[in-house]
């Protein structure tokens, strides 16, 4: 029986003997786009090489790539759903074409892994009115020995794979399905019956979408490949959920021992989520992210406190997160060294993350038990109204389920229409506060605050250079003296930093750039690269301001025409404003 560890090492030395480099997983944090959280597949670190630009390690590349869908997030829980997972691949960047990477896709399959025939069934794109049906797909499939009764011809949403987000390298594929159900495996392939499991696709890389919806050929044909590794080493196993195979063994033991139990027949939703999200929050905190209130720290946040909450649900009292992600690091440390290398911070912030939502349950606990008690005994219909059911979600972050869950114990019922309502009311109201906000700040309309603003964008440009891109803003302040422009940095800059940063923005005004804005949907300015700010709730149609090539972000305006009004830019202060978030104060001179 392969393990999960075995079937990596298998794959990525299968294609090294095939002229593969392997590269190493990319962060979980991808790199110079604001507007995608987390990597969601092993392809998406490659976009630039996709497009054309020279790959070092070359045309032929093999890795396992982290990955995380946040989409399925409220679907954990359930036996198939994850939100880490690894995704397997080799990709030819301009290199092969169809023939290779379907020869390379049986080859592994039959003979490396020794899936015998009568498992396997495929789908090939069965074209549309845009493109042509994958005809050379198909009779590779079936010159190899895969009749004609097992290769399905699906349309565009089975068999047409990216971009990710709205542009970029996409393509029709085709995909391989493993039979789980009892054997033999029916003649016929029905893609529709659920046992028919897929494990792999190929994508054939030869478009990029553009932003305007259209799809133009790459400047190269390249293959792009996926296989789930925990759905691969499950079917592998005969097991009907990744949470049955080795590769959440240790963590469920230790989570049975932190419970004090005997190993029990079958695994629950609520020990699935923890060890789904407890996972997951491991590997995001050893890409360097920390909980914060937006963006992926929001995202890592939830996910940890979600387990908190499972974990009370399951009578866990005292502190137990770092333990799991213990097992975490020790067992995926070898392959993947940063987990070890931040093995300190893992836990540390699980555990801070933690004790902090504990005291703020506590407390929800005790607000809880007041709702309660000011019920009468003799009210024989007893409720707990939509808005106290939603200010325990808001203030103590108890998630609705948990209050009628809390509320069933004493024999009462929540008012759940009230309680969409009130959530209802609450977002609109935050939303309204947001645009008055928003109008409110720049509502002073003088040259000097517009130039201020300009510079605060070029601030922003600069601190992403000198810094890295996990520069983001997390608040702006303009007064009639001053910018000050708050964003997140682990650490104090040095004083190397700051002039560097201050040169970088003088140099772009020294460069007298025309500041232009554009209108566009809110789609479009992202797929253009535009900056913009996570906190913010958008309008479907924004501003966008644009200085030259040096910066590019959503922003209600106003500014200035020309960079070269703004004088000259000194940085009078940096310090600390709150956990990870460094703050900027600086001046406009006149030169
Ligand atoms: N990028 C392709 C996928 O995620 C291989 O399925």
């Amino acid at each position: 029986m392969i393990t999960a560890a075995e079937m990596r090492r298998k794959y990525i030395d299968f294609f090294k003997k095939h002229g593969h480099a392997e590269i190493k997983s990319a962060s979980l944090i991808p790199e110079n786009d604001p507007t995608c959280l987390f990597n969601t597949a092993g392809m998406q670190p490659l976009v630039p090489y996709l497009q054309g630009a020279k790959h070092p390690a070359g045309r032929r590349l093999t890795d396992c790539q982290k990955c995380v869908r946040t989409g399925d997030i409220d679907e954990v829980g359930d036996a198939v759903h994850l939100t880490f997972f690894e995704m397997l691949g080799n990709w030819s960047l301009g290199d092969y074409f169809r023939k290779e990477a379907i020869e390379f896709s049986f080859e592994f399959l039959t003979n490396e892994l020794g899936i015998p025939l009568n498992m396997l069934a495929v789908t090939v794109f069965g074209g549309d009115a845009e493109a042509p049906w994958d005809e050379e797909a198909y009779k590779l499939w079936n010159s190899l020995g895969i009749p004609e009764e097992r290769i399905a011809k699906l349309g565009r949403k089975d068999n047409f794979w990216g971009p990710v987000g709205e542009t970029g390298p996409c393509g029709t594929d085709t995909e391989m399905f493993y039979w789980t159900g009892p054997k033999p495996a029916p003649q016929k392939f029905d893609p529709a019956d659920k046992r028919w499991v897929e494990i792999w696709n190929d994508v054939f890389m030869q478009f990029n979408r553009q932003a305007d919806g259209t799809y133009v050929e790459l400047s190269q044909r390249n293959v792009d490949t996926g296989m789930g590794l925990e759905r691969i080493t499950a079917v592998l196993q005969g097991k009907a959920s990744c949470y049955d195979t080795e590769i959440f063994g240790g963590i469920f033991a230790e989570l049975d021992k932190i419970r004090g139990i005997e190993t029990p027949a079958e695994r629950t939703a609520m020990e699935r989520i923890i060890a789904d999200h407890l996972r997951a929050a491991s590997f995001i905190i050893g890409d360097g992210v920390i909980p914060g209130r937006v963006g992926a720290p929001y995202v890592l946040r939830r996910l940890i406190r979600r387990a908190i909450r499972e974990g009370r649900k399951l009578g866990i009292q005292g502190l137990f997160t770092a333990r799991i992600a213990k097992v975490v690091i020790d067992q995926y440390g070898e392959f993947y060294s940063e987990l070890r290398t931040n093995a300190e911070t893992i836990t540390s912030e699980l555990e801070r993350e933690e004790k902090q939502f504990n005291t703020t349950l506590d407390h929800g606990m005790k607000e809880f038990q007041k709702m309660i008690d000011r019920v009468p005994a003799f009210v024989e219909h007893k409720v707990i109204s939509g808005k106290n059911a939603f200010n325990l979600y808001e203030t103590y972050g108890f998630p609705i389920e948990l209050t009628v869950e809390m509320a069933k114990e004493q024999n009462f019922e929540v008012d759940l229409k009230g309680y969409e309502e009130a959530a209802r009311k609450h977002q609109e109201m935050s939303r309204a506060q947001n645009e008055q906000k928003f109008k409110g700040g720049l509502a002073d309309h003088s040259e000097v605050t517009a130039r201020l603003h300009s510079a605060t964008h070029l601030l922003q440009a600069a601190l992403r250079k000198v810094l890295g891109t996990h520069v983001e803003q997390r608040g702006s302040n303009i007064t009639q003296e001053r910018l000050r422009f708050d964003f997140c940095h682990p650490e104090k800059m040095t004083p190397e930093q700051l002039q560097e940063v201050e040169k970088l923005v003088n140099d772009a005004i020294g460069r007298d750039l025309e500041i232009t804005c554009t209108e566009m949907a809110l789609e479009d300015a992202k797929a253009t690269g535009a900056m913009a700010v996570f906190s913010e709730k958008y309008n479907d149609r924004v501003k966008v301001y644009r200085m030259g090539d040096v910066s590019c972000e959503i922003c209600g305006g106003p500014h200035a025409n020309r960079t070269g009004e703004l004088g000259h830019f000194r940085i009078v202060k940096e310090e600390s404003s709150s956990r990870g978030i460094r703050r900027i104060k600086a001046v406009l001179e006149a030169k």
